[in-house]
This record gives structure tokens, sequence and C-alpha cells, in this order.
């Protein structure tokens, strides 16, 4: 096409403007810090020549304050647009934080919401691409009043399209909350960062000395508060796996999940299952080892591997099938249910639930974990979600009992009465009120107070105990589980239990919400 005639000069003069602000010098500034570029980041998502960028030559609205000043800038500081990423649209935008630091004006934020509502119509998962200094100073309440916007679009699509974080930069201030929202948020590693309040006002307010990275960078977040979900070391391989994460969900909750094609390479009978749990019933194991003989080779994707690590969550697949896996690790803590634990699984069986994904339960779990510092920080309210969300759950639900199922613990875990759909138990399944140690104190405490030999005593009740109660079988002949089954069948038993779901239907009592314990 000729564009060098008149109609055209003001369509190239602004395509070589924006060109233009673009430039190498602002490039060089995010990669003097580590950081690409905004154009670099969705580059690297999108599927090649995929991306269609719209709202390019926006630009930010007239400031009515005077105070600092706002650049005249193409685009207004953020890429909003849509292409495909594996073959599959997705919405994204990206903040560029060479422009006035990334922040968010009112125009930056009708951006980002028109996009969100498109990607609402659409069915199409959006991805966030954040590396802002928040709200844009100089715009007041009207940038304020943006960010409400995008959060009220947030709320509004939860449930209905997978929302996806990626923190990129900073993420400061009421800002954070927007990310907070969404359904799971990836962090890079020594170049992003998130806070309410940061090291200057913790010092101010506080005398606290304290680091970004300290306060809010990704190892934090990924460790201590839960925050984010997925960290990497850098931002090739935070989209990366981000793609590969996309991989596994549906686009929207009315669809299933792709289905890959499966290698074959696990097979249905497995015998390796039947010795992996070691005969010592107090000694540890990686429970991960039993996930990987199970489903699709190395195809479980783990979320929140650093947080409430005594629970393992994550996405794997069978035949090809995205599932989401729950499985207690005897590893971490011996496996016992805590607060981060429980908020954690609770969280993550609410998103298989809202997007089609079956929940596979693996347990082996001595109880909640016992102690002044948990019940004051409410391991009653914290457990509680953990029970609701199992509960409310609609999708297929299979428990196996791998070892320990004792307590309120057995119950949460997916327990038939809670609506779990299958439920079976390894021979090596330990199903009770309490674990043996605890049960004989109570019970013979008299008659091993008067014993000339408690020691004796105790080894032979616990002995009796095992035999008699802490074992599957009593659970298997009386209903309360479906079938105590060799090891080596697990992954078969699973795909025919999925099989026999396919149809599942629950029909939900209509009410405006549940009251999930908070
Ligand atoms: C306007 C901003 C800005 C902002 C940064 N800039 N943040 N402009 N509004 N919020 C500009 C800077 O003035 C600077 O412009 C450029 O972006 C780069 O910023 P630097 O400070 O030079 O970069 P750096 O040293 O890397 O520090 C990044 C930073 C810092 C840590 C993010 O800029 C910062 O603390 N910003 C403020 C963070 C914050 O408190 N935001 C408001 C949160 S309240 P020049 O022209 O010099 O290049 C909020 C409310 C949300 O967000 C409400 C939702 C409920």
């Amino acid at each position: 096409m000729d564009l060098s005639g008149k109609y055209y000069k003001a369509f190239t003069d602004r395509q070589s403007a924006i060109e233009k602000q673009y430039s190498t010098k602002q490039a060089e500034k995010q990669h003097s810090k580590g950081k690409l570029t905004a154009h670099e980041r969705i580059n690297l998502l999108f599927d090649k020549n995929t991306f269609e960028e719209i709202d390019a030559f926006v630009t930010p609205a007239d400031q009515p304050v005077e105070f600092g000043k706002v650049e005249r800038s193409y685009g207004d500081g953020v890429i909003v647009g849509h292409g495909k990423v594996n073959g599959r649209l997705v919405f994204a935008y990206a903040q560029d934080f060479t422009i006035m630091g990334g922040s968010l004006g009112i125009v930056h934020a009708k951006k980002i919401a028109k996009i969100q509502e498109m990607a609402l119509k659409m069915g199409s998962p959006i991805i966030a691409l954040i590396d802002s200094g928040g709200a844009r100073i100089q715009e007041g309440v009207a940038s304020l009043s943006g960010y409400a916007a995008i959060f009220q679009n947030i709320i509004h699509s939860s449930g209905i399209i997978p929302q996806i974080s990626v923190i990129m930069g900073p993420a400061a201030g009421g800002a954070v909350y927007s990310p907070a929202l969404t359904d799971f948020v990836f962090m890079v590693n020594h170049t992003s960062y998130m806070f309410v309040t940061g090291p200057n006002v913790v010092k101010e307010v506080l005398n606290e000395d304290v680091t970004l990275e300290g306060l809010g960078g990704a190892e934090v977040h990924a460790r201590k508060s839960g925050v984010a979900h997925m960290i990497y070391d850098d931002e090739e391989n935070t989209i990366l796996a981000l793609k590969k994460f996309l991989s596994y969900l549906p686009s929207n909750n009315v669809e299933n999940p792709p289905v890959v094609s499966d290698d074959g390479s696990i097979n249905e009978i497995n015998e390796k299952l039947r010795d992996i749990i070691p005969e010592d019933p107090n000694k540890a194991y990686d429970v991960k080892d039993v996930i990987a003989q199970i489903v699709d080779r190395n195809s479980l994707f783990e979320t929140s591997e650093l947080f409430g690590a005594n629970l393992v969550t994550g996405f794997a697949r069978l035949n090809g099938k995205t599932i989401g896996v729950v499985a207690n690790q005897p590893k971490v803590l011996a496996g016992v249910l805590d607060i981060d634990s429980s908020t954690k699984g609770a969280r993550f069986i609410r998103f298989c639930d809202a997007f089609n994904i079956p929940i596979i339960t693996f347990e082996d779990v001595p109880g909640f974990l016992p102690g002044v510092d948990q019940e004051h920080a409410g391991i009653i309210r914290h457990g509680a979600k953990l029970l609701f969300a199992y509960s409310e759950a609609t999708v297929p639900k299979i428990t196996i009992i791998l070892r320990k199922a004792y307590g309120g613990a057995f119950i949460v875990m997916n327990s038939k009465n809670l609506g779990g759909d299958f439920s079976f138990a390894w021979p090596s399944a330990e199903i009770a009120v309490m674990g043996p140690d605890g049960a004989v104190a109570i019970l013979y405490r008299k008659e091993l107070a008067e014993s000339k030999n408690p020691v004796e005593l105790k080894k032979e009740l616990v002995k009796k105990y095992r035999d008699k109660i802490a074992n599957p079988f009593i659970a298997d002949e009386s209903g309360y589980i479906d079938e105590v089954i060799d090891p080596a069948v697990t992954r078969k038993k699973i795909l025919s239990a999925l099989n026999a779901l396919n149809n599942k239907w629950v029909k939900v009592p209509a009410r405006k919400h549940g009251n999930m314990p908070l």
C-alpha cells in the first residue's frame, strides 16, 4: 500500500512519533535494572505476530491541578490488547515503567478497564503485567477512581475467566489489591516487590529499617505471606512458566480445560507404588514421588510451592486432561494441617471448582497442628475454610488415603460424607479418631499409671489399636470409604472414577452466596 499520499501523512507521522517514544533510551533504562520493556514482555507472552494492540494512541487526561507535570505520551503508560497464547485467545495489559513510572492515571485505567470488559465478554483469560508506581499522584482522585473500576471488573470476572497477575517491578500502595484479587500472582525474583506501605513509611511510623526486598520481595511473598503463588529468577522464565501454566486452564468457566496428548509412559498398573510408603508409619516420604507415579509424566505444575509446604497443591494431567492435586506432604511438618496450608488448599480448591477442574486428594495427615500459636491465630477459622471449600465444590472429587487420616483432618480432606465422590484407601491407611499414641494415653491412662512396665504396656496397646482400629478395613466394611485398593492400580481407579463422574451434576440450593468463614 502506498502511504505517501496526503491522506496518510497524519497516519504515518503518528506511527513514527510512537516509534520514537519507545526509544532505545527507554529500553536501556529498563534493561539496566534487569527488566524488559513492556513491548518485550508482550512479545514473549504472545505467539509470534498475534498480538493486536488497541488504544496505542490515547493520551493522558489534562490535569486540573498545578502540581508536577504529566508527560504527553502516547498510550499513557500501558499497552493493552489481545492475541494468542498457545493458540488460544488471551487479553493482556503491560504497564510501561518508562512512562511516569507506569503510574495509573484515569486514561491508563480506562484502557485496562476496556480490555477487562472485552476479556469477560469473549470468555478469555486476562493477564496483567504489572510494573507501576501505583496511582498517579498528579491525577489525584481520578486515578483512585480508575483503580476502583479495575477492582470492580476483576471481582465481576472472578470465577468466570482466569485472571493472572505478573509482578515485574513495583506494585505499591493500594495498587497491590489488583493482583491480590486475581486468581494467581507470579513474581520475578529480585526485580519485583509488593507492599501496601513502602520502607520509608515503615521507618517513619514504626522506626523499623527494612529494604524493598525484605519488605515485599518475591521470596517474602512466596514463602511468608502467600501473596505470590509462583516466583522465577528472571522475566523470561516467568513468562515461559506463565504460558505453560495457562495450558492447564480453560478459557472460561463454561469450557473444559484443553486436553493435550499423553505420552502413555505412566502405566495404569504401576507396581512401584506398592512399596513407596515406608513400613515405619512414623517415617516421612515425599508425596510428590507418589504423585509422579500416578499422573502423566512430569505433568505436575505446583502452585504456592514455598508457602504452606505441608500441603502440596498444583495442576497435573491424567490421560492429557487437567486435574487439581491436593496432597498432604509428610516430608514437611509430618503433613499436618495448619493455618497456611488450610488457606492455601481452600483457595486452590475454589479455583478448581470455578473452572471445571476435578480435584484429586492424596491424604496422609496426622491432624490439625496443635498449640497456642495456631489456636490464637485462628486455626479454627482458617481450618474451616478448607472444610467449606471441599464441601462446596461440585466438580468431581476423589480421595486416595495413603496413610494417616486421623480426626477432623479425615473429615476435612474430602471425606465421603462431606461430599467426596470416591474415596479409596491403600492398605497402609490408618483411619481413626486419633493416632495410636494419643488414643492409648487417653483410654488407658489409669492402667498405664498403675503398670509396673508402662513402656511395654503402651507398646502392646498401640499395636492392638493399630490392628483393631487404625486401619482402612473398618471404614471399608462400614462403607465410609468405597474401597481398599492395591496401590498399583491407583491411576486406573482414578481414571475410571473420573469417567464415571463425567456427567456429574449437583443442584445447589438457590441463594445469594454462602458465607465462608473468611
Ligand atoms: C506519578 C510517579 C509515581 C506515581 C513513580 N512516578 N511513581 N509519577 N505517580 N505514583 C514517576 C517518578 O516521579 C519518576 O518520574 C518515574 O516515575 C520513575 O520513578 P523513580 O522514583 O525514579 O523510580 P524508582 O527509583 O525505581 O522508584 C520506583 C518507586 C517510586 C519505588 C515505585 O517511584 C515510588 O515510591 N513511587 C511512589 C509509590 C507510591 O507510593 N504510589 C502511590 C501508592 S497509593 P521522572 O519524571 O523523574 O522519571 C496508590 C493508591 C491506589 O497506589 C489506590 C487503590 C485503592
